[in-house]
């Protein structure tokens, strides 16, 4: 077991910054201690980690990834290998992925296939979610056994029809079935019905480039469809959690749900704060490296997104990290951007975005581990063995060096894509070292990880639910 100390940084968690050392031995936090106490760790340490001038967070939990996810007659371009070591890079040690229960087969069959694809693979720790993507009585009856097994949460569609989409009835089933075994539902909430009446008709009048994307898919509907979604839990008698908000119309919803004390909780997305729809108009077809769902929406959403993040109608940060290059994969809706695979990478980026955030004054040091750290890890049960530092925490640390000044770009990042969302931009703060349970696996430029070090991790449930 060795033993490791963390020296002289700034140790910033959800609810506290203090000047202190942090003692690790295993894979574990042993103790946080003022630099005299600390001082008689030294001499049986292993090794000393410097943090001067540098904060000591947690180590990033992104509970909103999609690895090798088959979509759109491909699959999105990072491995559990390759996104895990981007994550590491990034500062991000834990990731939530979505496994899939195919249409016409069963959960188990998908948490088998996404077992396979990340076990011995990843970089960082991993857990599953699971998206429900054919809702009858075998499926509702295997979401027990899933809770059981440690997949506490299921993400249901209101839009894709014909591919991920449940009706309001499957959905009503599915959260009275959360209601009774502790899950979380996660919706996305857009109203793909309406949706898909607006492609047909953008398309049938030669409106075929990817800036249409943003257009059919109406900020209304996805007001309407979260106020849908809000509803249908509170018949249930369930908690919801609204992936992706985008949508100055849907925080409403949302916060008007939290104000009626409702147990209705909200994420957004690094794409949402930072990059607008005016992205989609790039010449060149360009604007395809922008097409996610919820879409980019005009500028004057993000001061809303941002409102909410410092009130807390918005709760977590995650990236909804899906990439699809841009030469070989988005370039399959060239001519429809309807056929264009959705989703914009972004799990190395994450933390060095809402960084800059904190740089802008936008939110807090705090606020910043908070909402990309520590509530994630208690929303899904992941809490507090992830998510903040704490004695008996699992060592995922990150030493962060606020002034050093860095450029996101393709040319340097290692997602498997071939495109940066955030291409050029600018940002003060990097990632210098990080922790995954103890091992150090990256640190000033090397990386020292290893495939099949991450572990799986069985979550319990929602700790912000009574
Ligand atoms: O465009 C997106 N968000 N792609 C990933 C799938 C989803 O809906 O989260
Ligand atoms: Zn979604
Ligand atoms: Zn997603
Ligand atoms: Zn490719």
């Amino acid at each position: 077991m060795s033993r490791k100390i963390i020296r002289g940084g700034l140790v910033i968690t959800a609810t506290e910054e203090l000047r202190a050392d942090v003692l690790v031995d295993g894979e574990r936090v042993a103790a946080v201690a003022a630099p005299e106490i600390a001082e008689q760790w030294v001499s049986t340490a292993d090794a000393v980690l410097d943090a001067d001038g540098h904060y000591v967070i947690p180590g990033g939990v992104d509970v909103h990834t999609h690895m090798q996810m088959p979509f759109g007659g491909t699959h999105s371009s990072d491995t559990f290998e390759t996104g895990t070591r981007a994550a590491a890079w990034g500062g991000t040690t834990t990731i939530v992925d979505f496994a899939i229960q195919p249409v016409g087969g069963s959960p188990r069959e998908g948490l088998d296939a996404w077992h396979a694809k990340a076990d011995g693979r990843c970089a960082i720790d991993y857990a599953f979610h699971m998206i429900l993507s054919d809702v009858g009585d075998e499926a509702l009856k295997e979401m027990d056994t899933l809770v059981a097994e440690g997949i506490t949460s299921f993400k249901l569609f209101m839009a894709y029809p014909g591919v991920f989409y449940s009706d309001d009835g499957q959905i009503l089933r599915a959260m009275q079935q959360a209601a009774d075994n502790g899950a979380l539902v996660m919706m996305h909430a857009e109203n793909g019905i309406a949706i898909d009446v607006l492609v047909r008709q953008a398309l049938a009048a030669g409106r075929t480039d990817p800036r249409h994307h943003a257009q059919v898919r109406h900020p209304l509907l996805e007001a309407e469809a979260t106020h849908r979604a809000i509803q249908l839990s509170r018949v249930a008698g369930a908690p919801l959690y609204v992936v992706h908000v985008s949508a100055t119309e849907a925080v409403a919803e949302i916060a008007r749900a939290r104000d009626g004390g409702l147990s209705v909780f909200g994420e957004t997305c690094p794409q949402y704060l930072f990059l607008t729809a005016d992205e989609l108009a790039r010449p060149g077809f360009e604007g395809a490296k922008y097409v996610c769902s919820t879409p980019l929406r005009p500028a004057d959403h993000q001061q809303n997104l941002w409102r909410a993040l410092r009130t807390d109608d918005l709760s977590v940060v995650s990236t909804d990290h899906c990439p699809f290059c841009f030469t070989d994969q988005k370039e399959l809706g060239r001519g429809d951007f309807s056929r264009i695979p959705n989703g914009i990478p972004g799990v190395e980026n994450r933390i060095d975005l809402l960084h800059q955030a904190v740089v802008e004054g936008r939110i807090s040091r705090r606020r910043w581990v908070e909402l990309a750290c520590t509530t994630p890890a208690r929303m899904f049960g992941l809490h507090p063995r992830k998510g903040t530092i704490a004695p008996g925490s699992d060592a995922d640390i990150v030493i962060y060096d606020p002034r050093a000044e860095h450029v996101l770009s393709a040319e340097t990042h290692y997602m498997n894509v071939d495109y940066n969302a955030y291409e050029g931009r600018r940002v003060t703060g990097a990632v210098r070292t990080v922790l995954s349970r103890g091992d150090v696996i990256v640190d000033a430029g090397t990386y020292q990880g290893r495939a099949g070090h991450g572990a799986f991790l069985r979550r319990d449930t929602c700790q912000y639910l009574v």
